[in-house]
């Protein structure tokens, strides 16, 4: 579809599929895997919350107040779940662990439904190619 888009829902699906591998995982492996879930999502969402949608706000200012203010309060959402998963983890308490894994993925598919029908779409509309390269050196890719 664009630049942009591509890497970033390759990136969700990427998250997704380690969320998925928690669903028949002891605590101990729930752990393993949690921890590293959680460092790509948490990767994904700074270089939206730093990189992406400042440039994105920088073009086109009425996507500030708009949809990305939205996908911020989200993002908080999804850090507040990531957090009590850690702490239900830290208790050994995997049933609440999982209690807040269905919270957080109700929350993602929404979030991330959005990204790739409005925001992903919008970055590769509005910014130009040195922008777009500014965006993925920045990143690091
Ligand atoms: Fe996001
Ligand atoms: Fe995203």
């Amino acid at each position: 579809m664009g630049k942009i888009f591509d890497f970033f829902e390759k990136d969700h699906r990427e998250i997704d599929s380690l969320f998925l591998d928690l669903r028949f995982k002891a605590l101990a492996e729930y752990r393993d895997t949690f921890e590293e879930y959680d460092q790509r999502l948490e990767r994904h969402i700074v270089w939206e919350e730093t990189i992406l949608f400042p440039a994105l706000a920088e073009k086109n200012p009425m996507f500030k107040e708009g949809p990305i203010r939205v996908m911020l309060i989200e993002h908080k959402e999804i850090r507040q779940e990531k957090a009590a998963i850690i702490q239900a983890l830290k208790k050994a308490d995997l049933a609440g662990a999982k209690t807040h894994e269905k919270a957080l993925a109700s929350v993602l598919s929404h979030h991330n439904a959005k990204e790739e029908q409005v925001l992903y779409p919008a970055c590769d509309r509005f910014l130009g190619d040195k922008d777009i390269e500014s965006v993925f050196l920045k990143i690091g890719t």
